[in-house]
């Protein structure tokens, strides 16, 4: 089932998100909804605040990038295969020298800003079976794990941007929270009042 994407403004979005534990109810069916979520939206990423629910679970698949020539023959195929669902993620080290990307973000459609971010990544996290992983992380994979992470620590991109950028978009932004936008998902605006 596909899940309408909370949009811009709604305070989901800025909490920090809670762990969950291996009886989280209808934990399959949730992530079965959030991949179709994702993939309804042509999403590279999604996370649990995004469907309106401050728990820490997102999920990765950088496959549509796999076609994109900016990236080495092997980054390519790094991306094509990378599927991956991220259950109570602790991010443990962020390594290198910060490096700017133009992002998305489902819950802020029509706006992509330079983001800067360090491209390696080491993770603590959990499966879908509550399996204990650790992982590093490289390139365009670690970048979207780190925006998805962002999402459970409650913050945005638009939060990483310059305060003159900030004062840029901020017209935009409020548009969004009033559904002022448009995107070709489903979409639910918290500064929209429900008809009865
Ligand atoms: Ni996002």
């Amino acid at each position: 089932m596909i899940l309408p994407i909370v949009a811009y403004g709604d305070p989901v979005l800025k909490k920090k998100a809670k762990p969950i534990t291996p009886d989280y109810p209808n934990l399959s069916t949730l992530l079965e909804n959030m991949y179709e979520t994702m993939y309804g939206a042509s999403g590279v990423g999604l996370a649990a605040p995004q469907i309106g629910l401050a728990i820490r679970v997102f999920l990765v698949d950088t496959s549509p990038f796999a076609g994109d020539e900016s990236f080495s023959p092997e980054e390519q195929k790094q991306l094509e295969n990378f599927k991956k669902t991220f259950i109570n993620a602790e991010i443990l080290e962020e390594e290198g020298e910060e490096w700017g990307f133009s992002e998305g973000c489902l819950s802020i459609p029509g706006i992509n800003e330079d983001v800067f971010r360090k491209p390696v990544v080491t993770i603590k996290y959990q499966d879908k079976d509550f399996n204990t992983h650790t992982e590093t992380y490289t390139g365009l994979i670690a970048r979207v794990i780190q925006h998805e992470y962002d999402h459970i620590e409650g913050v945005l991109f638009t939060d990483k941007l310059s305060s003159l950028k900030k004062r840029l978009i901020k017209g935009k932004l409020t548009n969004i929270s009033k559904g002022k936008c448009s995107a070709e998902y489903r979409m639910k605006f918290p500064m929209v009042s429900k008809k009865r």
